[in-house]
Order: C-alpha cells, then structure tokens, then sequence
C-alpha cells in the first residue's frame, strides 16, 4: 500500500513503520495517524512479520507532538469524533504483534503517547521526552495523563505534565520511561538486535506473553493471574508448544510454525 506521511519497510521478519514528516518533526496530522492504523491493520495480518518497529525520519524527531496546525479552530464534536477503538493510540496498544518504539529524537505530546503506548522503548542518547502540552494551553489526549503514571508513578507524571518540561533520554531511562538508551548511531542495529530476537520466537507464544503481561495494567491481581492461567492453558494447545518441548528433548533448536 502506497502511503503519503509514512512508509513502511520489511526486514525479514520486522517491519519497520517510518513516520516521515521530517520538515515538521513528524508532528502526527490526521493523515499520519489515519495511515498508521492502516499499515498496522495490514501488517497484522501479515504472518512473514512478527515484530514491528516504529520510528521518525530524520535525525532530529520521532515525533515532536500531534501537528498544531489542526487544532486551532477543532470543535468537541471534531475532536470527539477520532476517539474509540479506531484511535491510533488505542490500535497501537491493541496490535497483537510486539512493536518496539524506536526514539531517534523528540519524543514529545501524541509523540510520547505513541511510544507510551508501544511495548518497549528504546531511545537515542538524544532523545528528550515529555508532555508539553500544558504550554500550549491543553492536556495530554493520547493516553499520557494514564499511560505515563503506570511507568513512572503519579509524583514523575504530574511533574511532566503540570510543567511541560522536556526531559533528557538518560533521565527518562531513570524513571522508567524508556527500556534502554543507546549511542545515536547504535540506536537501528540495537533496535534490529532486539526486535529479530522476539522474531525468532515461538509467534503463538509471544502473542499470548504479549497479551498477558499486557492485561496486567488493566487487571487487579487476582483476575490477572487468573487470565495467565487461562493463557498459559491455551498455549499448551499449540504445535508450537509440543515442538519447543520436542526440540529442547532431542536438543535441536526449534522449528516455529506459530500455530
Ligand atoms: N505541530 C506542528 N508543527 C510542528 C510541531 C507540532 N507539534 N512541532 C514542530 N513543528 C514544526 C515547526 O512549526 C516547524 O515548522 P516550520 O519550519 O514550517 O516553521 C518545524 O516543525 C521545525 O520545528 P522548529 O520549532 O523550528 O524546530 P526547533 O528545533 O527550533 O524546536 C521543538 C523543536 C520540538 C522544541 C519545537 O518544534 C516544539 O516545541 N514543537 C512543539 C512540541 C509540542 O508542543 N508538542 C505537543 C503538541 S500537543
């Protein structure tokens, strides 16, 4: 699919989502966020891809917020329209294959939010990241003010979005915001590192890893590891299970068929 804001490229067994606004930081605007959903509605269907991997153009952004430009003259009604499960954040945080946040820069706003909403974060050693949104007079509307608690607890999240402050990658490591920082020009092979590592996984099991560990921000304790065991009970149904076990017996390495 031939995309305007982004484009998306496969290595092996990763796909590789570039939001590529660069002249304007890769701030989201409608059709960026309309054109991610998309590539990941089609990527999610794809079995040859097992990992996703989401990124900015250019050597300054990831993503310096949603674009502005749009929200001056935006009603309620317009900006209530693009909530629900079709919003970018809510699909990102549903897509049932793993998707690493690559921060190559300003992680800032919807930016933040993205990341916030992707499985790991791993940042450029020049990154900076907050919610600057108070300093334009609005609050964070992508999930930060309940996504950014959960990693750095109340007291970090109020202080970045009460004060809009940006903060540096070493600092966002510090509080949890981020997984890992890396050298600038280490950031893509580290990040490839990781993401064909999960890639050579059991795909049957990482899917159902991913949605456990995932429940556990939305589900008290007793009903979590209820859902574990449910999840960890199905994943005895798959071949890939009967073969993991088989190889690990015949001491082989194994062969995954994800079913
Ligand atoms: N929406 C729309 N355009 C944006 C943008 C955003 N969130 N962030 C950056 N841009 C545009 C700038 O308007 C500028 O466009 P222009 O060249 O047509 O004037 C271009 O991207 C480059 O940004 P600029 O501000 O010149 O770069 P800088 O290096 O001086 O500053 C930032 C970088 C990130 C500090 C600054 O761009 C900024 O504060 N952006 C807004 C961040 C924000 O508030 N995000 C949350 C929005 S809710």
């Amino acid at each position: 699919m031939a995309f305007e804001t982004i484009s998306v490229t496969r290595k092996g067994a990763v796909a590789v989502l570039l939001l590529n606004r660069p002249d304007k930081l890769n701030a989201m605007n409608s059709k960026m966020k309309e054109e991610v959903a998309l590539a990941l509605a089609e990527l999610e269907g794809d079995e040859a891809v097992r990992v996703a991997v989401v990124t900015g153009a250019g050597d300054k952004a990831f993503v310096a917020g949603a674009d502005i430009t749009e929200f001056a003259g935006k009603t309620p009604v317009d900006q209530w329209a693009g909530y629900g499960h079709t919003s970018l954040y809510n699909v990102v945080d549903r897509f049932h294959k793993p998707i690493i946040a690559m921060i190559n820069g300003y992680c800032l706003g919807g930016g933040c939010e993205l990341a916030m909403a992707c499985d790991i974060r791993i940042a450029s050693d020049r990154a900076q990241l907050g919610q600057p949104e108070i300093n334009i007079g609005i609050i964070p509307g992508g999930g930060g003010s309940q996504r950014l608690p959960r990693l750095v607890g109340m007291g970090k999240a109020m202080e970045l979005i009460l004060t809009g402050d940006r903060i540096p990658a070493t600092e966002a490591l510090r509080i949890g915001l981020v997984d890992e920082v890396v050298p600038h020009d280490q950031l893509d092979s580290r990040t490839m590192e990781l993401a064909n590592k999960i890639a050579e996984k059991s795909p049957a099991a990482v899917r159902l890893a991913k949605e456990a560990v995932k429940a556990s921000a939305r589900l008290p304790i007793d009903q979590g590891l209820r859902f574990e065991q449910s999840l960890f009970s199905i994943v005895f149904s798959t071949q890939d299970k009967e073969e993991g076990v088989r190889a690990f017996l015949e001491k082989r390495p194994p062969r995954w068929t994800g079913r």
